[in-house]
């Protein structure tokens, strides 16, 4: 498919049969067109993540890029591994360019994300979207470092009729402080961040209005393993469950990184992890920017819109 950035063509190849598209031609430092960008938020609902390849872009237009979506979200995480409120490094390097060891708390919080997760889904209200732009990608010859996708509007649908019916009414606890029971290493949660982030708990069939109520599975395993209304034990062996059914081939995109791409998926929709690579001998750096929610979670029997409860 072809469309005009102004003077400029570009091309959508999706990636999957399923999800995932990559846009070649296109120059997202130069001033957008209202249509150019309608053609791009087409994209990306379709294929869910899509990939800007060959692209030049200082702090300042990932910014403006990104608020072409919405409004920011400001991370609310003090020391974490960025000196920006609105910029997340993404990365086992300082933003300084040092290459941090191993047991860096900054590292550390690289290998919570090594789980499945949306980002940011221990907040009352989950994020949209994130943007990310490699600035240090692995050598060809190494291994790993890739970041996988896993579609869970797919996973949802491949499920069986008793499994839906099992999940409708249940619930995950989200919080941002268990990263620190997987690395006790890691220091604890400032009252600030206490304050900002408590513990929420999100249905774990997300319906989504904008897809005509269109169902997902929607869970993390970097931010809790407890599913409200069963026992610590059976939730936490359904959580052990969904962690390995969401890693099923056929739900999976995963992005080899290139040079100067910038990535941006669906965090509504998706799941995402970074596999394991050799931290101590690489280097692998992203600036990530994430556009904020425009509200709660939907589940099945949640009470708007009206059309949802009697799917
Ligand atoms: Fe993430």
């Amino acid at each position: 498919m072809t469309h005009a950035q102004n003077a400029q063509q570009f091309r959508i190849n999706p990636l999957t049969e399923s999800f995932g598209a990559e846009i070649l031609g296109l120059d997202l430092a130069k001033p957008i067109s209202d249509a150019t960008f309608a053609a791009i938020q087409e994209a990306f609902q379709k294929y869910h993540v899509i990939c800007f390849r060959d692209q030049v872009m200082d702090e300042k237009a990932h910014l403006d890029f990104t608020l072409r979506w919405g409004e920011l979200e400001v991370f609310p995480e003090e020391d974490k591994t960025t000196t920006a409120k609105t910029f997340y490094n993404v990365a086992n390097t300082s933003r300084e360019g040092e290459h941090l060891s191993e047991d860096d708390p900054r590292v550390l919080f690289q290998k919570v994300n090594a789980r499945w997760h949306t980002d940011s889904s221990y907040r009352y209200v989950p994020s949209f979207a994130s943007v990310m732009y490699s600035t240090e990608i692995l050598p060809d010859e190494a291994r790993g470092g890739e970041t996988e996708f896993s579609n869970m509007l797919a996973a949802y649908d491949a499920l069986s009729d008793a499994d839906k019916r099992r999940f409708e009414p249940l619930h995950m606890v989200h919080y941002y402080e268990f990263g620190r029971r997987l690395y006790p290493a890691l220091p604890p949660i400032t009252p600030f961040e206490r304050d900002a982030v408590p513990p929420v708990s999100h249905p774990l069939v997300r319906v989504h209005p904008d897809r005509d109520n269109q169902r997902s599975l929607f869970f993390t395993v970097n931010a809790g393993n407890e599913i409200s209304g069963m026992s610590l034990e059976e939730g936490q062996a359904l959580h052990k469950w969904l962690d390995e059914y969401a890693s099923k081939p056929e739900f999976i995109y995963s992005h080899r990184w290139c040079e100067n791409d910038l990535v941006m998926w669906d965090n509504r929709v998706l799941l995402h992890r970074a596999t394991h690579y050799d931290m101590a001998k690489y280097r692998r750096a992203f600036r990530r920017t994430t556009v904020a929610g425009n509200g709660p979670a939907f589940g099945p029997f949640s009470l708007i819109p009206a059309a949802v409860t009697s799917k």
